[in-house]
């Protein structure tokens, strides 16, 4: 069988027999790149299978392995599945390689042996990171090749239980043409690591790079191919990083954990809520606390607002960061005419200080109320926490998970919590000494109660 060329699309995967200017499927600019695509021969292919009756299929035990990094087995559902294959995404400098160098570390001295296979850095820089994340040796084997058919060999031979391959862009089979991190290299690597992963059952890490727009960089299409897909987040500019999953064949998406980058590697933040409070000013006008619920967990965060004057422009500006924009200039709206406010003239700017994103309705709440005590210039009582949604005419609707947010903040010491009416019904059976609850059914209430 001739090799043919085809343009495939880098960012979706779209495949077309002549070169385009915009990718006619997910309509990026200038991404489609000639490469060769061959014949997947038979070596590819499963074994046939033959149908099997329903209750002659064994059960299907999930065994897994763990590391200390409980966080870390939280997000996978409980440690790593035997023989499964994660991808773990992240922006370039991010800490990946960090994470799961840590975590190659743990399986090492756990006795289990494990290959670290690097194509971007030589053994000597990747056991100076080592050793300051404190790897003591174990059987941890590093190999730094970028030639896929060169490291199953290697893995072949070895036979770890934990593969790690950093990263999936850098590696090439030699049966391709195209070059490494083309979308079918790419796909070539994680599907021929996935078949060693499952004929084998080695556990596997994939490392891929995210461009900035938030893709696998062109293979969003990996995806689907792996058993797990693991987001690794964060701000340049602040030390937190956020893992989730985004995809779990054997365990839920919902689980998040919060590492922060040190100088002795990823340390777990056991407790979020303080971590994200700790710099947050006393007594400062526009500043509210909120309840959220990140993944599963709840988690308190500030909200932010500051109001200036708009100068010398008819436009006054409606800033957010870490909030959906289109919401929050909603809620804004919403004070306007609900609560009789005007902020024509008026510069708007909100923020989610940490650097996180909520995209919560439950936040609404708290949106209004840091925009109002900056407008009125009154701090909102410091011990005070606050959730809820808003509705168009300015009503307050119960949220979700009302227990865990209250607990969360009384944890955390705080007196007051401001909450839909609708949740508090409920929340009065409960045993929650030294809060007060107050209940509010519309934005007037809330604020009429708050200032
Ligand atoms: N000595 C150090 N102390 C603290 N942080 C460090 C140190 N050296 C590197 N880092 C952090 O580690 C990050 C690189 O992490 P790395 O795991 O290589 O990222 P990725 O593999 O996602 O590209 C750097 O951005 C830097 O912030
Ligand atoms: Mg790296
Ligand atoms: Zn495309």
């Amino acid at each position: 069988m001739k090799p043919k060329a085809v343009f495939i699309c880098q960012n979706c995967g779209f495949q077309s027999p002549k070169w385009l200017g915009r990718c006619s499927s997910c309509g990026e600019w200038n991404t489609l790149i000639e490469e060769i695509e061959e014949e997947m021969t038979a070596e590819y292919s499963f074994p046939p299978s033959e149908p099997v009756l329903y209750q002659d299929i064994k059960e299907f035990k999930k065994p897994r392995i763990k590391v200390k990094i409980e966080e870390f087995n939280k997000v996978l559902g409980g440690g790593v599945v035997i023989g499964s294959l994660v991808l773990i995404g992240g922006e370039p400098g991010i800490g990946k390689s960090t994470l799961l160098l840590q975590v190659s570390r743990d399986f090492a001295s756990q006795e289990e042996k494990v290959l670290y296979v690097s194509g971007e850095e030589s053994l000597e820089q990747i056991k100076l990171r080592g050793d300051r994340l404190g790897v003591r040796g174990g059987k941890l084997y590093l190999l730094a090749e970028t030639n896929l058919e060169r490291i199953l060999a290697q893995a072949q031979k070895i036979m770890p239980q934990i593969l790690v391959v950093d990263s999936v862009q850098t590696i090439f089979s030699s049966k391709l043409a195209s070059s490494p991190g083309t979308i079918s290299q790419v796909r070539e690597v994680a599907n021929r690591v996935f078949r060693f992963a499952k004929s084998n059952q080695v556990s596997s890490f994939l490392i891929g790079h995210i461009t900035k727009e938030g893709s696998l960089a062109g293979p969003k299409s990996l995806e689907h191919m792996v058993d797990v897909v693991l987001l690794f987040e964060g701000e340049r500019d602040h030390s937190h990083r956020v893992l989730r999953a985004l995809k779990n064949r054997f365990g839920p998406v919902s689980e998040l954990a919060i590492f922060e980058m040190a100088a002795g590697g990823l340390q777990a933040i056991s407790n979020p809520s303080a971590f994200f409070l700790k710099e947050r000013p006393a007594n400062e006008a526009g500043s509210v606390v909120v309840s959220t619920i990140k993944g599963t967990r709840p988690l308190l965060v500030e909200i932010q607002s500051l109001i200036s004057s708009t100068l010398f422009t008819s436009n006054p500006r409606r800033m957010s960061v870490g909030l959906d924009h289109f919401r929050a200039a909603m809620l804004l709206a919403i004070v306007e005419k609900k609560l009789g406010y005007s902020f024509s003239g008026e510069d708007i700017y909100l923020n989610v200080a940490g650097g996180l994103v909520i995209e919560e309705p439950a936040t609404d709440l708290g949106v209004i109320l840091a925009a109002v005590s900056c407008l009125k210039n009154r701090p909102v009582p410091s011990g005070m926490v606050t959730f809820g949604e808003v509705g168009l005419s300015g009503e307050i609707r119960s949220v979700g998970q009302a227990l865990p947010r209250v607990k969360e903040a009384v944890s955390l010491g705080f007196e007051t919590i401001i909450l839909p009416q609708g949740n508090i019904a409920l929340l009065e059976k409960e045993d929650l000494p030294g809060v007060r609850l107050v209940g509010v059914k519309n934005i007037k209430e809330a604020t009429d109660k708050v200032f």
